[in-house]
C-alpha cells in the first residue's frame, strides 16, 4: 500500500501552496502588526527587541506578498497615537524605517518593489523622513508590489485633513456642493491614489481597527490571528490568503 506522504516531506520539497494555485488573490492586503511588545515580554526581552525581531518579518511578509502576486500591501507601523509611548519607544520605532531601509533596499529593488507611504509625513523626525524620501526616489520607477507604509498614520486625522482641505477648495469655488460626493472625498485622503484593501490582517489576538483605515476598509474582509507579529510567517499568510478565496463579498447586493 502507498504510504501517505506527510505534507513537509524533507527540507527540499517544503512548501505551502504555489502561487499559482491561489486564485483571486487579494489585490490590497492591509496588516495591523501587531503583539511586538508582548512577543518581547514573554521572551524576557525589552519591547524594543520585539520591534525589532519585527522589523525582519517585515521584510519576509514582503517577499511573500511578491510571490503571491499582490499588488498593494500596506502595513501600519506608526499611528498617530503611538506617540502616547514612552519617548526611548517612539524613537526606537521612529528609526526602525531607516534601519529597515539601510539594511532591505537592495532587495527590495532586486524585487521591483516601490515604496509610498501614508500618514503625516511632515510631522516624522527628519532622519526618518531623509531615510523613506532617498527609498521613495530610488524605487518609483519600480512596477512590482507597492510596498505603502502607514506611517504616522491615523484615519481621524486623515479624514479631518480631508475635510478642511474640502472646505479650502469649496471656499475657492473650486466645485460646488452637489458634486461633493464619496469619489471626490477620497481624493483628499493619503490613500487617494490606491484601491480600498480587499483583506485587512491583524495579528496578536486583538479585534479592533485602531484608527486604521477607517473610510477605506468600509467592505473589507477582516482576518484576525493571535499570533503575535514577531511570529507572522509565510504559512499564516497562506491560510489568510486562502480564507479570503472563499468570502463572498456582496457591497450590499446579493
Ligand atoms: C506593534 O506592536 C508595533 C507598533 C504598534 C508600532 P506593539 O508594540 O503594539 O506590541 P504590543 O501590542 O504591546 O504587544
Ligand atoms: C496599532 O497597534 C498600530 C500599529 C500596529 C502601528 P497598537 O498596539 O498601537 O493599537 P492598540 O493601542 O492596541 O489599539
Ligand atoms: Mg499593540
Amino acid at each position: 500500500m502507498p504510504m501517505k506522504l506527510p505534507f513537509f516531506k524533507s527540507k527540499n520539497e517544503e512548501r505551502f501552496i504555489q502561487s499559482e494555485e491561489l486564485t483571486n488573490v487579494p489585490e490590497h492586503v492591509a496588516i495591523i502588526m501587531d503583539g511586538n511588545g508582548r512577543w518581547a515580554k514573554r521572551k524576557g526581552l525589552p519591547r524594543i527587541a520585539g520591534h525589532k525581531a519585527g522589523m525582519d518579518v517585515v521584510k519576509k511578509t514582503v517577499e511573500t506578498a511578491v510571490k503571491y502576486n499582490i499588488k498593494v500591501l500596506t502595513l501600519f507601523a506608526f499611528s498617530t497615537e503611538n506617540w502616547r509611548r514612552p519617548k526611548q519607544e517612539v524613537e526606537y520605532l521612529l528609526r526602525l524605517p531607516k534601519e529597515f531601509l539601510h539594511i532591505y533596499l537592495p532587495d527590495l529593488m532586486k524585487n521591483n518593489v516601490r515604496i509610498e507611504t501614508i500618514g503625516d509625513f511632515d510631522s516624522l523626525p527628519d532622519y526618518t523622513k531623509e531615510a523613506v524620501r532617498y527609498a521613495k526616489e530610488k524605487t518609483k520607477n519600480n512596477d512590482g508590489l507597492l510596498l505603502n507604509f502607514a506611517l504616522n498614520y491615523g484615519s481621524r486625522d486623515e479624514i479631518l485633513s480631508a475635510i478642511k482641505l474640502i472646505m479650502k477648495d469649496f471656499d475657492e469655488d473650486k466645485f460646488s456642493l452637489e458634486q461633493l460626493d464619496e469619489e471626490r472625498l477620497s481624493q483628499y485622503l493619503y490613500t487617494n491614489h490606491l484601491s480600498d484593501p480587499d483583506l485587512l490582517i491583524r495579528t496578536s489576538g486583538e479585534q479592533r481597527l485602531s484608527n486604521f483605515l477607517l473610510w477605506q476598509s468600509a467592505y473589507t474582509e477582516f482576518w484576525f490571528t493571535d499570533v503575535l507579529w514577531p511570529d507572522f510567517n509565510e504559512e499564516i499568510f497562506v491560510e489568510a490568503l486562502m480564507d479570503y478565496q472563499n468570502r463572498s463579498r456582496r457591497f450590499g447586493g446579493i
